[in-house]
């Protein structure tokens, strides 16, 4: 198992690739900590993988509130004496135009997306350097590689998240820290389970090579790569798992 003997906290875990990361992460041997906002369902999700012999616990957090992540990194750290990887894959994805993005929107996405992950890798990374070692896994998007309709507040998030993750790299190496980022393209989950319909979802099918979405386990694929001893070499990049959409202008 790739995983074993290690503790892993994951923001966002409740549900979609988070959760997908989870039960993979459990299956690699990790003892795993689910940190979300939405309690009934990151219990229960903890309570089906359990039935399943593994060690997986609940924490109530809200990614962008500090006391949260300095509550959660003592409670695993007082619990387990360590944390091996954290994966920040909390996010939220509101569509919506530039002219209509009010301040409270444009705070609260990047309150969520980019300030969430800068507080967790900051806590989490405290843990980890007594430890001199450690994996972080930002959860960035092919959104902060390319732009797309209605989202502008969302990218510019994605793209903060994505650089902070290289400048993390930087300043936590001396300490046998490695920080790298996730770009998913087009997943099936709850978060677009309302967007990828109708001509929407054929436009997305479309710009794919692959002529389908991902399924959160095909992320999660590389989430356990990267958070992994195989990836000993792998720091400050970003792993883009879209099925091709962002290498190709045209094909005909
Ligand atoms: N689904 C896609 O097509 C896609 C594409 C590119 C990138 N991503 C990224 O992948 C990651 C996972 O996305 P997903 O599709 O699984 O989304 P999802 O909405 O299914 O899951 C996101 C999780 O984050 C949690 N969350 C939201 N706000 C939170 C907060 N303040 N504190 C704690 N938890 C909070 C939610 O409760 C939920 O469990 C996100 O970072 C997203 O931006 C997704």
């Amino acid at each position: 198992m790739r995983l074993e003997n290690k503790v892993a906290l994951i923001s966002g875990g409740a549900r979609g690739i988070g959760a997908a990361t989870a039960e993979l992460f459990c299956k690699e041997g990790a003892t795993v900590v689910i940190a979300d906002i939405l309690e009934d369902q990151g219990k229960k999700l903890v309570n089906d993988l359990n039935q399943q012999g593994v060690n997986t616990f609940f924490t109530k957090l809200d990614v962008s509130a500090e006391a949260d992540w300095q509550q959660a990194t003592k409670f695993i750290s007082d619990t387990f004496k360590k944390i091996d990887i954290l994966v920040n894959t909390a996010a939220i994805y509101p569509r919506i135009s530039i002219d209509d993005t009010d301040v409270e929107t444009w705070d609260r996405v990047m309150n969520i997306n980019a300030r969430g992950t800068f507080l967790g890798t900051k806590y989490v990374a405290s843990v980890m350097k007594k430890a001199l070692t450690g994996s972080i896994i930002n959860f960035a998007s092919i959104g902060a590689n390319i732009a797309g309709s209605n989202s502008s507040a969302y990218t510019a998030s994605k793209g903060a998240v994505r650089l902070f993750t290289k400048a993390a790299a930087v300043e936590y190496a001396s300490f046998g820290i490695r920080v790298n980022s996730v770009h998913p393209g087009y997943t099936a989950t709850d978060m677009t389970k309302d967007i990828f319909v109708g001509e929407v979802l054929k436009d997305r099918e479309k710009n794919t090579l692959t002529g389908r979405l991902a399924q959160p386990i095909e992320i999660a694929q590389g989430v356990v790569f990267l958070a992994s001893d195989e990836a000993s070499y792998v720091t400050g990049t970003e792993l883009i798992i879209d099925g091709g959409v962002t290498s190709f202008g045209s094909r005909a």
